[in-house]
């Protein structure tokens, strides 16, 4: 049976531009746009994935946001891991349903909100944040994405503090750093990684990635990969099949790497 759309739930309104807002349905509301009014009384108690004409008669498409359309439009306090990069980190980071991820930092919670949902209600993530306001923000934009669903999860703890200091008290199976200096971090807090772990940083610049590997290659990780994702969409229309002139190229690199067990000699050269 569908859902139908409730007071309080936020949808997406599409334009017949394909510029998208996100609003929040309320009893008796109404969505202003220089297209006209949309009433959300014609939204609430039926299903989504209808067309609706305004007030002065442009076309609308309701839907429920995914995940990537909600972190491109929620408030930010740190840039955002975009859609492209979170679904790369979640397959070359090998984030499984179960597992314990720690995270840092937590940003706008753009991340933090895709590894809650990859690891599933018998997983853990941890994840720090350093500024009080980042973590704040963070904080408000999960709540919201999962008010309108399951509530707040109760597989995620979200730590004001610098990860750099910060004993998780946990064996991790993940640790995924969106933060300046990685390396920092590499050889001490990676010590709550279990063998066979994977780390995971995601770094906009080459002296950035540099160090990082180098710190990677000291600390003994194996099958260290250094990838970014370019993302091209195409027009297809007809007989007119071509790339779009705009992609979203370059955005950061991702290093991944297993961590050794101890015993397991000498990896120079490897
Ligand atoms: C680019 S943002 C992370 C964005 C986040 N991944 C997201 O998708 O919204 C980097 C964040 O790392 C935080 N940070 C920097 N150094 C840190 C540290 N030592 N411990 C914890 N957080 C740190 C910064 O305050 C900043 O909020």
């Amino acid at each position: 049976m569908p859902k139908d759309l409730e007071a309080g739930e936020r949808v997406m309104l599409i334009d017949s531009r394909m510029r998208r807002y996100l609003v929040t349905l309320r009893t008796g509301g109404e969505f202003h746009s220089h297209h006209g009014i949309i009433f959300h009384d014609e939204l609430v108690g039926r299903p989504e994935g209808r067309v609706l004409r305004s007030t002065r008669g442009s076309a609308f498409f309701v839907f429920r946001p995914t995940l990537s359309d909600y972190v491109l439009k929620m408030k930010r306090g740190a840039q955002v891991v975009y859609p492209k990069d979170i679904g790369a980190i979640l397959t070359h980071a090998d984030i499984f349903p179960g597992a314990t991820v720690i995270e840092a930092g937590t940003g706008s919670g753009s991340l933090t909100l895709a590894l809650t949902q990859a690891v599933g209600p018998t997983g853990r993530v941890m994840s720090y944040e350093l500024r009080q306001d980042h973590h704040d923000q963070a904080v408000e934009n999960i709540q919201a994405w999962f008010e309108g669903s399951s509530g707040k999860p109760e597989n995620l703890e979200l730590f004001v503090g610098d990860v750099f200091e910060e004993d998780p008290g946990v064996v991790a199976d993940r640790m995924v750093l969106d933060m300046p200096e990685p390396w920092r971090a590499i050889g001490t807090t990676t010590k709550a990684l279990t063998p066979g772990g994977i780390l995971c940083c995601y770094l906009p610049t080459i002296p950035q990635v540099m160090q990082t590997v180098e710190a990677m290659k000291r600390e003994r990780f194996a099958f260290i990969s250094t990838f970014e994702v370019l993302h091209r969409t195409w027009n297809v229309d007809g007989q007119s099949v071509r790339p779009d002139h705009r992609m979203v190229a370059h955005t950061a690199f991702l290093i991944t790497g297993r961590k050794l067990a101890p015993a397991e000699g000498d990896v120079s050269g490897l």
